[in-house]
């Protein structure tokens, strides 16, 4: 069998989060400037890199599933360069390289961008290259799945530590990216043809470059380009400031929608979680937000079975879904993190008391979801046709300001268009309705 000296494709698999979604497409035109290319089948592939997640033990299982099925290909080509990049790696190198021996490289999340020196270097051992910082700020211009909306981190890293999270330690001290980078950024998809943008941090409404703040690169962004949608996530709860409500309600391209955690209903498991609000805080922004923007939808995170929660505890975090009604939550069963605070108390509610717990509330707020979206019904909604249904060529797709996915019939003329779209029925998770308008 001939064997392949000179590498050039890649195949890239991302786990794990936007912020994730976003390095890997910076980190694919990385590679495609350096004259890799990327194509979908990874036993063919050149090089196999994984972009992973550390979020909760299940993220990290899968990709050390995920790894192990890559195993083979490394027997049957030994040429093949298996690359492990991200959160995971961040942290976990020498377990993966004792649990997958035949990983190349594992670069953290600030130094996978090096990963085309790296292999243009030649590689006879693994390399591990897990230092914050270096060149993590550098300007790229990303690849992207949609050709009509995309991801611009606006700023690396989280301070907050919340006692039970990862993040800070895999991804680093918070940075903000300048506001020049970020307008040339958008600017630069502007021309590519993108109409919507979505800006990422960690936590958005602490960004801080020079004396400008989160609202203010907001309006900037307005003013300075010519992008027809924004949206953001996600936002800190502590950091949510009346100017920021402000911007959202005043500027038309900002779109109704806000992803807001609260984690837990109750007061004592916020402060374990070292959370820096009460539910009341909470309650009196989303009662502002919904004053100022009647129509915003609001999303959340919701943990259960944090150590010490009580069945009154998790009843509070019952109540609140109950009370505000989220549009859609994220819920999840807490996994510990070592090295976090939270490792250090005692994971004390059993796990099959974790998973009754999150049935319970995925049942409440699925009912809840059916509820608004019901509500949606005879609405219209402003909406960027984004592509094909994946159902097929007969429906379009697009997510309404809210940010609900909403299905409709139309054309191959229409993608790329922002239409008004009167929604006709609803179930939990999506809208379906037909075309009223589009722009030109
Ligand atoms: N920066 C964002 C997202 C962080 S990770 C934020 O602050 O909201 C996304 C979500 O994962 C978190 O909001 C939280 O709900 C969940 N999460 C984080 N660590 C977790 C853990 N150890 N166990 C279970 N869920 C966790
Ligand atoms: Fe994690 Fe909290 Fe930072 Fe979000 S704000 S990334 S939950 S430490
Ligand atoms: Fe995102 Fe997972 Fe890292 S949630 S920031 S990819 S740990």
């Amino acid at each position: 069998m001939e064997t392949k000296t000179e590498l050039n494709t890649y195949k890239l698999i991302t786990f794990g989060c936007q912020m994730n979604l976003a390095d890997s497409g910076s980190l694919r035109a990385i590679m495609n400037g350096h004259g890799y290319y990327p194509i979908e089948e990874e036993w063919d592939a050149d090089i196999i890199i994984i972009n992973t997640c550390s979020v909760r033990e299940k993220a990290e299982e899968r990709v050390y599933g995920r790894l192990g099925e890559l195993s083979q290909y490394k027997r049957e080509n030994e040429n093949k360069i298996i690359a492990v990049v991200g959160c995971m790696a961040q942290r976990l190198a020498d377990k993966i390289l004792e649990r997958a021996p035949y990983v190349d490289i594992i670069l953290g999340t600030d130094q996978m961008f090096e990963l085309p020196f790296l292999i243009e270097n030649g590689i006879k051992t693994p390399q591990v290259y897990t230092e914050f910082g270096i060149d993590a700020t550098r300007n790229i211009t990303p690849t992207r799945d949609s050709k009509y909306s995309a991801y611009v981190t606006i700023s690396r890293g989280c301070d907050n530590f919340c006692s039970y999270c990862i993040v800070p330690y895999v991804r680093g001290r918070e940075r903000s990216y300048s506001i020049d980078q970020i307008i040339n950024s958008v600017n630069n998809f502007v021309s590519d043809g993108v109409i919507e943008i979505t800006l990422l941090g960690q936590n958005v409404n602490s960004y801080l470059n020079g004396s400008i703040r989160f609202p203010d690169l907001l309006t900037a962004i307005v003013r300075e380009t010519n992008i027809k949608r924004i949206r953001f996530m996600t936002s800190h709860p502590k950091d949510m400031s009346d100017h920021l409500i402000e911007v959202m309600s005043s500027e038309y391209k900002m779109m109704p929608h806000i992803h807001l955690p609260l984690q837990s209903g109750s007061d004592s498991i916020l402060e374990k979680m070292g959370r820096a609000y009460t539910f009341a805080h909470y309650l009196g922004l989303v009662n502002k937000l919904r004053k100022s923007i009647p129509n915003i939808s609001i999303t959340t995170d919701l943990i259960v079975g944090f150590p010490s929660e009580t069945e009154p505890d998790f009843e509070k975090t019952i109540e609140a879904v109950n009370l505000i009604k989220f549009d859609s939550s994220f819920m999840f069963r807490y996994s510990v993190r070592a090295g976090t605070e939270a490792a250090r108390l005692v994971d004390d509610v059993p796990e099959g008391e974790k998973i009754t717990r999150l049935n319970t509330l995925i049942k409440t707020q699925k009912s809840i979801s059916f509820e608004k979206n019901q509500q949606e019904i005879g609405r219209i909604q402003s909406v960027l046709a984004d592509g094909f249904s994946k159902r097929g060529k007969q429906y379009l797709k697009g997510k309404t300001g809210g940010a609900k996915t909403i299905l409709f019939p139309g054309n191959a003329d229409i993608i790329g268009k922002v239409c008004d779209v009167e929604v006709t029925s609803a179930d939990s998770w999506t809208l379906h309705g037909n075309i009223r308008n589009k722009d030109g």
